[in-house]
């Protein structure tokens, strides 16, 4: 690592250091340089070298603790700030010339006052540290779905976790300098002062500004930053989706495999059901399930009408608590070796622990680093998460590195609803699916900081991430049936329904596989349903329910409708979408009303 003069008029890349071709990249990092004043830049290539030295570093200055080697080879624990642990949707910002075009749906400020507040904190603050230039690539490094960015950050920590969930280094540098364009990411963990902390955007210009948190979803500045909701604005321009979706193959008995992309807000199911292994007897006939990414989904029509799918990541920041041998094995196994975890808790022999894990240990100390003691709160934090490569997961599909993508046959919708919604319903057809996805609801999760288990509205599971108004966005997704389309079907699934006595009423995790089954077979048109207003049900044992053992109570909640709730629903449903004025899609408003109608409000 080289000292830089901070002269701007100098070439930005210190002697030695390994710059890049492109002129564009080079005087930005220059102007990046002069501003936050780092005393060494360092452009990351990516190598195992590399990313051992950045280890070392981090080990001998606390950032990262050495796990047990035997149990947990090369797996180290990072443990953040106590006030830095999740996603801060109050500090996030989109930043449109014209604030109706960030919508409702966002916190809003002019680009000229965003880029003024976030370049006043960013001043000198890199002083002492090195500045690390990230290259990266969203998705495999030929495909033409991908997307490049570049993040400048001063976190060794971000560097090592970027490595693992986007394609980093020279592979990524050298399709940035080909195609001259890349979105710009600045990142600082500055004093991790919630006081001082912004995650802005500025879509027009292809830009991200944070500050302040090194946590993965303010800080991993190719994941929501950029994957989400940078994406969802090129996207909308160039006529593709950016969605917050998993991505998976469901493989059958005969060898067919169908893909299906669905949407649930944050710690709502899709790290789980994306890596789901099928009950004992479908596993027996053959069934497989195929995983193709677990949180974001980039889909563009193909030239025979499909919608096609890439996993813009390459690794999973998955939530670690509730993840067990029996609730997400392949998870589990995924995260033997080579995996940072963060704000977990420790057992004696220094192996990583979490509530929910089951593996009849205790742990000793909590994910803040002092004595566990249960009476002081749980020994991981709710949202501490595991880093790891995509290519350790045993189901990982090797059509994820497809560059053409997957075929789309379902998008599902789903949330956390404790009463009214059934297990499953299918939409009528593209513009009810999209009304189905539009009127999500679910209560809050702590992947973001602030209440817990709160009923909010979350459009597609898109709420804190979608780059533009909500009107526009839903404008988008009905603009996509149009002649020549084939598109999936689409279906809303709670896996969450509780019993009056409080519990879940559906098994869930492996069961939900049965669930998939009937969406392929309505897809290939072989089973039948119920219609009700709002949308088809499943017909009385056209879900294989053997082996699973349902109370009448379940059974009445699970798969019938109820009228008076839906109602209500609806009116509130149509409250929410007159909060986009006349932005909103009148067809979207038409069929609320239509439903409504049939509901007999
Ligand atoms: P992000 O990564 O934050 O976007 O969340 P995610 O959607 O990937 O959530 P994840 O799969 O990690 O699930 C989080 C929580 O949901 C965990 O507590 C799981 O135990 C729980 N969960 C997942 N699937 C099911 C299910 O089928 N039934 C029930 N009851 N809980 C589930
Ligand atoms: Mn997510
Ligand atoms: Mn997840």
């Amino acid at each position: 690592m080289n000292a830089i003069s901070h002269d701007v008029a100098k070439p930005a890349v210190a002697p030695g250091s390994q710059g890049s071709k492109l002129a564009a990249l080079n005087a930005w990092v220059a102007e990046v340089a002069a501003l936050t004043k780092p005393d060494a830049i360092h452009w990351c290539d990516g190598s195992d070298a590399e990313n051992a030295a950045l280890i070392a570093q981090m080990e001998a200055d606390g950032t990262l603790v050495k796990l047990n080697e035997s149990t947990h080879p090369n797996s180290y624990l990072h443990r953040s700030h106590p006030d830095d642990v999740a996603r801060v949707e109050h500090l996030t910002f989109v930043c449109t010339s014209r604030q109706d075009d960030a919508g409702p749906n966002n916190h809003w400020m002019a680009p000229a006052d965003g880029h003024a507040k976030m370049d006043a904190l960013f001043d000198g603050c890199m002083k002492g540290r090195t500045m690390y230039v990230i290259p990266y690539c969203m998705g495999p490094i030929d495909s033409p779905l991908s997307r490049c960015g570049v993040e400048i950050t001063d976190s060794p920590y971000v560097v090592a976790n970027m490595r693992i969930m986007t394609r980093m280094g020279a592979p990524s540098l050298a399709r940035i300098e080909r195609e001259g364009t890349f979105v710009k990411g600045l990142h600082s963990i500055g004093e991790l002062d919630p006081e001082r902390r912004f995650i802005m955007h500025f879509p027009e210009e292809l830009t991200i500004k944070s500050f302040g948190s090194g946590y993965g979803g303010n800080a991993l500045l190719g994941k929501k930053c950029h994957a989400l909701r940078i994406a969802s604005h090129q996207a909308r321009s160039e006529g593709w989706l950016a969605e917050h979706m998993l991505i998976l193959g469901l493989e059958n008995p005969q060898g067919e495999t169908h893909y299906i992309a669905a949407a649930f807000p944050s710690a709502c199911g899709k790290t789980n059901l994306a890596m789901l292994i099928p009950p004992e007897g479908y596993r027996a006939k053959g069934w497989k399930v195929w995983t193709v990414g677990d949180d974001i989904c980039w889909m563009r029509p193909g030239a025979d009408g499909r919608l096609y799918a890439i996993n813009p990541e390459a690794g999973f920041f998955g939530v670690a608590p509730g993840t067990s041998a029996k609730s997400n094995p392949n998870a589990l196994k995924s995260i033997q070796s080579n995996t940072i975890f963060t704000n977990v808790g420790v057992t004696a022999d220094n192996q990583p622990w979490w509530e929910g894990l089951d593996d009849g240990q205790t742990p000793v100390t909590d994910w803040r680093g002092n004595a566990y003691d249960p009476a002081k709160g749980p020994a991981a934090h709710p949202n501490s998460r595991f880093t790891v490569s995509a290519k350790q997961c045993p189901s990982y599909s090797p059509e994820a590195e497809n560059a053409a993508g997957v075929p789309i046959s379902a998008i599902v919708f789903g949330g956390r609803r404790p009463s009214l919604v059934p297990l499953v319903f299918e939409a009528r057809d593209w513009t009810h699916g999209v009304l189905v996805g539009a009127a999500m609801g679910s209560e809050t999760t702590a992947a973001a900081t602030g209440a817990v288990g709160v009923m909010r509205r979350d459009p597609m599971a898109m709420k804190p991430f979608c780059g533009y108004n909500f009107a526009d966005y839903f404008t988008h997704w009905l603009s996509f049936d149009q002649a020549g389309a084939n598109l999936p079907k689409i279906f809303h699934v709670n896996w969450f329904r509780k019993g009056d006595d409080g519990s879940f009423l559906w098994p869930g995790f492996g069961e939900n596989l049965r669930v998939l089954e009937w969406m392929i077979q309505r897809v290939k048109g072989e089973a039948g349903s119920v219609e009700t207003p709002i949308g088809h049900l499943p017909k009385d044992d056209e879900i294989n329910l053997d082996g699973v053992q349902l109370t009448d109570e379940a059974r009445a909640k699970l798969f019938g409708f109820e009228r008076e709730g839906w109602q209500a629903e609806f009116a509130s449903i149509g409250e929410y979408l007159d909060e986009y004025g006349p932005r909103m899609p009148q067809a979207l408003k038409d069929e609320q009303q239509r439903i409504a109608k049939a509901l007999g409000n």
